[in-house]
C-alpha cells in the first residue's frame, strides 16, 4: 500500500483518525496539543461535522477499500481509531459473525501502513469477552508482530471528568520504548445537574421537544421520578410497573396486581434458560405462590392485555427491562447512546421530554463551541457514537506525557 512519505510542516505532534465519526476522539487529542493531519469516515455527515468543528483535513472514504485512501495517509506520530462497536455491544445482538467486527483488526492493519510511533484503538468492553475476543486478540498480535508494545486500558468515563457511566476499552500500542504501570489521569466527578447547568434557549443545538399534552408518553413520564424507569421485570424502588399507570395501561384490581407482582418474581426465579429475560410460568405455580387459585385472575389479566398465554403457560406482556428512564441530576448520566433524543428511552431529569442534542452533547463532555449539523437523527447518532472528549483527552495525555516523548 502506498502512502505519502512527507512529514507535515508542524512543530506539534500529529495524528490520523480512522473511523473518525464527528471527531469526539479527535477533539481530545487536539485539546492535548496534537494536530490532526487527516480524518477518515464513510459517512458524509460525519465528515461535514468533523470539518466544520476541527477544521482539519477530513475525507469521506470506505476504509474497507484501500484504493479510496491509500494515497491520503500522511506520516503521523499516532493513529487513533474508533471502529464500529455494534457487533460487540451488550446493547445489541452480539453476533460474533457480524461483518462489522472485522473492522477492528482492519483498523490495526491500516494504522500499520502509516508506520506511526503509536496507535490507540477504542471500543466497547464487550469486545474483550467471550467469542468476540478473537477479533481483539488478532488486532493485538498484528501490532506485536510489527514490534509494538501493547496494553489495554479500561476507561471509566465518570472517573475521567465525564458526567456519565460509560465504560470503554482502549488498546494502546507504541514502539518508543518500554513503559510500565500506565494509568489514565483522573478528574473530579461531574453530575447530570452540573453538566446541564446554564443551558438556555440561545445555546446551540438546544431545541427542546415537550411531550404532547395528554399523550400516553406524557402520562407515563408524569409517573416516572428521577432515577426511575418503566419496568415490569424487576421489583425495586427504581422500577415503575405498567399497572401503576392505569390511565395508560388500564385498571386492575388489588387481587390482579398481586398476581402480576407474583409473576415478576416467579418468571425469574423459575428460569429454565440462561439467555433472554426470563421464562413464562404455569397457573399452578402462581396459585401455589399466592396460596389460592390464580386461574380466574390470570384469565382476566389476559383479557386486559397485562398477561399473554404461551401454550399452557403465562407471561407478562411488557417485558422490557426499562423504558422512559429518567436521569437523576445528582448522579452521572446513564450511557449516552444514539437514542438519547427519544423520551420513550430517556427522560430529562426535571422536564417531561427527551434530551436535546446539546444536552446529550454536554453529557458526553463536548464543549458548546462544538456544533452539530444534520437531521436530528444524524446529530444524535454522531453524539452517541462519539468517544467523550474528556475521555479522549485523558488518553491523549498518556501518549503525550508517557509514550511519545518529543
Ligand atoms: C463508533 S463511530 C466512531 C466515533 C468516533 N470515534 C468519535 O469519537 O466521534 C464508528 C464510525 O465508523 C464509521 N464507519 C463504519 N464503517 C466504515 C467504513 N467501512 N469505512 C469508514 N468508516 C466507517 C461510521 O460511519 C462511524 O462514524
Amino acid at each position: 500500500m502506498r502512502r505519502t512519505p512527507s512529514h507535515a510542516a508542524t512543530d506539534k505532534q500529529t495524528f490520523l483518525s480512522l473511523f473518525s465519526g464527528c471527531g469526539g476522539f479527535d477533539l481530545g487529542f487536539v485539546q492535548a496539543g496534537f494536530q490532526c493531519l487527516g480524518a477518515f469516515d464513510v459517512e458524509s455527515i460525519a465528515i461535514d461535522n468533523h470539518r466544520a468543528n476541527l477544521r482539519s483535513p477530513a475525507h469521506r472514504v470506505d476504509l474497507t477499500d484501500p484504493t479510496q485512501f491509500e494515497t491520503r495517509l500522511p506520516r503521523a506520530d499516532i493513529v487513533i481509531a474508533g471502529p464500529p462497536c455494534q457487533g460487540f455491544s451488550r446493547a445489541g445482538k452480539r453476533d460474533p459473525n457480524d461483518p462489522r467486527n472485522s473492522l477492528l483488526p482492519l483498523a490495526a492493519e491500516i494504522a500499520l501502513t502509516a508506520n506511526p510511533r503509536a496507535i490507540a484503538i477504542e471500543n466497547v468492553v464487550g469486545v474483550i469477552s467471550g467469542k468476540h475476543s478473537k477479533h481483539w486478540e488478532r488486532m493485538e498480535s498484528l501490532l506485536r508482530l510489527r514490534g509494538y508494545k501493547t496494553t489495554k486500558l479500561i476507561c471509566n468515563a465518570e472517573q475521567l471528568g465525564v458526567p456519565q457511566i460509560r465504560t470503554r476499552v482502549v488498546l494502546l500500542a507504541w514502539n518508543t520504548g518500554s513503559e510500565n504501570s500506565l494509568a489514565l489521569p483522573t478528574a473530579p466527578r461531574v453530575t447530570v445537574g452540573d453538566a446541564l447547568s446554564g443551558i438556555c434557549d440561545s445555546t446551540p443545538n438546544q431545541e427542546p421537544q415537550p411531550l404532547p399534552e395528554n399523550s400516553a408518553a406524557a402520562k407515563i413520564a408524569a409517573r416516572i421520578g428521577p432515577g426511575q424507569k418503566l419496568c415490569n421485570v424487576r421489583r425495586s424502588d427504581a422500577a415503575v410497573p405498567t399497572w401503576a399507570i392505569p390511565e395508560v395501561f388500564g385498571r386492575t384490581t388489588a387481587e390482579e396486581r398481586s398476581v402480576l407482582e407474583a409473576m415478576v418474581i416467579l418468571r425469574r426465579r423459575n428460569r429454565r434458560r440462561d439467555f433472554g429475560d426470563a421464562d413464562p410460568v404455569s397457573a399452578r405455580t402462581v396459585s401455589n405462590f399466592l396460596g389460592r387459585s390464580a386461574s380466574v385472575l390470570l384469565a382476566s389479566l389476559v383479557l386486559k392485555d397485562y398477561v399473554r398465554k404461551i401454550g399452557l403457560l403465562y407471561d407478562l406482556t411488557h417485558t422490557f427491562n426499562g423504558k422512559y428512564r429518567r436521569l437523576d441530576k445528582s448522579s452521572p448520566s446513564l450511557t449516552v447512546d444514539t437514542r438519547f433524543g427519544e423520551p420513550r428511552y430517556f427522560l430529562h431529569p426535571e422536564m417531561d421530554r427527551g434530551f436535546t442534542v446539546r444536552e446529550a452533547a454536554r453529557l458526553q463532555g463536548f464543549p458548546d463551541t462544538f456544533r452539530f449539523a444534520g437531521t436530528p437523527r444524524e446529530q444524535y447518532r454522531l453524539v452517541g457514537n462519539a468517544v467523550p472528549p474528556p475521555m479522549a483527552l485523558a488518553i491523549a495525555k498518556l501518549f503525550r506525557d508517557r509514550l511519545l516523548p518529543s
